[in-house]
């Protein structure tokens, strides 16, 4: 095909990023996959509110969107179990491929989705559900693939880890830095999925389930979240020179029958000021992978806010589309074989 066309579910924080950047920098997308990129349509709730784009784009109807013939790629970037969960099964049953950012989408029903993706053979890639722009999911579902992970351990929540951080570096009052993280559109449309850990659980159950071939839900991971930590237990933690993390920790361990089990947690913990993820800040997130043979790996980098979502979601949108291009050769093989030739800058 010489186009793709985009369906573009949703126009919030990461769906607004993600309109810009495919209308930004078309023509290199279009160098890069080897086709152009159609924006189709764009799906919102409000059709009245001014958006910036040509307003024949905009549709309160996203099934409809979905189902266009003219569609080869849907980015889902709504948030909500119901209606993401039926515009990509209808989406991957018509033969379309998936990019979706919806953690809490993923953490309960990827074993679905992934089914209906392999019986389409068409792709279902979910990079920016982890971490924000961070690369974590393609590492352990590609790098990683022929070695042994045994712990997924770091700060999978940016809204929290704003939150505690400017508590404890300016002492600020946590329904200010909960408000703050709102309005730079970090948190979750219902905050209480960050503050109270269910956000982190999600990324979890994801990282649990791609880092151990296993299938983890949300409910499987034990969950504590922040909105009990005070002022006073962060400035009891300085006085012994911790701070305090909302971690995420996911690893394989031996039960008293010698059977291997995944154990998966999320709660606010006290570290050390010289452990490595205390110096995580704001909206930052930090995972760390051990692995049998790689040894442990370090991936840091924005955890949230729309455009660094929206960096990791246009990653598998490129990946998606050159496989569409492509079929059979694989993305990474035809990325190498285009490569244009750029001046070398005398050092
Ligand atoms: P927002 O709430 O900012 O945006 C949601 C968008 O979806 C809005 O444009 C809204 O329309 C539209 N929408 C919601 N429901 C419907 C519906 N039924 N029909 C049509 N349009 C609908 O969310 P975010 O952009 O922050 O997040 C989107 C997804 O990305 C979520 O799954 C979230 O968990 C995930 N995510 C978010 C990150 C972040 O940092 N924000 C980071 C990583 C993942 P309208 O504009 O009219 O209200
Ligand atoms: N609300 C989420 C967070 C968005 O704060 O980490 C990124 O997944």
């Amino acid at each position: 095909p010489t186009e793709l066309g985009v369906a573009v579910l949703g126009m919030g924080n990461v769906g607004a990023e993600v309109v810009r950047i495919i209308t930004e920098n078309a023509e290199d997308l279009r160098a890069r996959i080897g086709a152009s990129l159609v924006l189709r349509g764009v799906a919102v709730r409000d059709l009245e509110r001014g958006r910036g784009i040509d307003r024949a784009l905009l549709t309160d109807d996203p099934a409809a969107l979905v189902r266009r013939d003219d569609v080869d790629i849907v980015i889902e970037v709504l948030g909500g179990i119901e209606p993401p969960r039926e515009l990509i099964r209808t989406a991957l049953q018509q033969g379309k491929s998936v990019v979706t950012a919806n953690k809490a989408l993923l953490a309960e029903y990827t074993g679905e989705l992934a089914t209906a993706a392999a019986e389409a053979n068409v792709d279902l890639y979910f990079e920016a559900a982890v971490a924000g722009a961070i690369p974590v999911v393609r590492p352990l579902m590609q790098s990683l693939a022929g070695d042994k992970v045994q712990r997924v351990a770091g700060i999978v929540n940016g809204t929290t880890n704003f939150i505690l951080s400017a508590m404890a570096e300016t002492g600020a009052d946590y329904d200010e830095a909960l408000a703050e993280a709102g309005r730079l559109g970090y948190a979750e449309a219902d905050p209480t999925a960050d503050v109270e850990g269910y956000d982190a659980a999600a990324k979890a159950a994801i990282l649990a389930s791609i880092a151990f071939h296993s299938r983890v839900t949300a409910a499987d991971v034990y969950r504590e979240g922040i909105s009990s930590v005070t002022a006073e237990d962060l400035a009891s933690a300085a006085k012994f020179d911790c701070t305090v993390k909302l971690l995420s920790i996911c690893e394989r361990v031996v039960g008293d029958d010698g059977r291997e089990r995944i154990s998966a947690r999320v709660y606010p913990a006290l570290i050390p000021l010289s452990h490595p993820l205390a110096t995580v800040s704001g909206a930052y997130n930090a995972v760390v992978v051990e692995a049998v043979d790689a040894g442990r790996l370090m991936f840091y980098g924005q955890g949230a806010g729309g455009a660094p979502t929206a960096s990791a979601v246009m990653g598998d949108v490129v990946m998606a589309a050159r496989n569409k291009v492509y079929s059979g050769r694989g993305p990474l093989e035809s990325t190498y074989a285009s490569l244009p030739v750029m001046p070398i800058a005398q050092v």
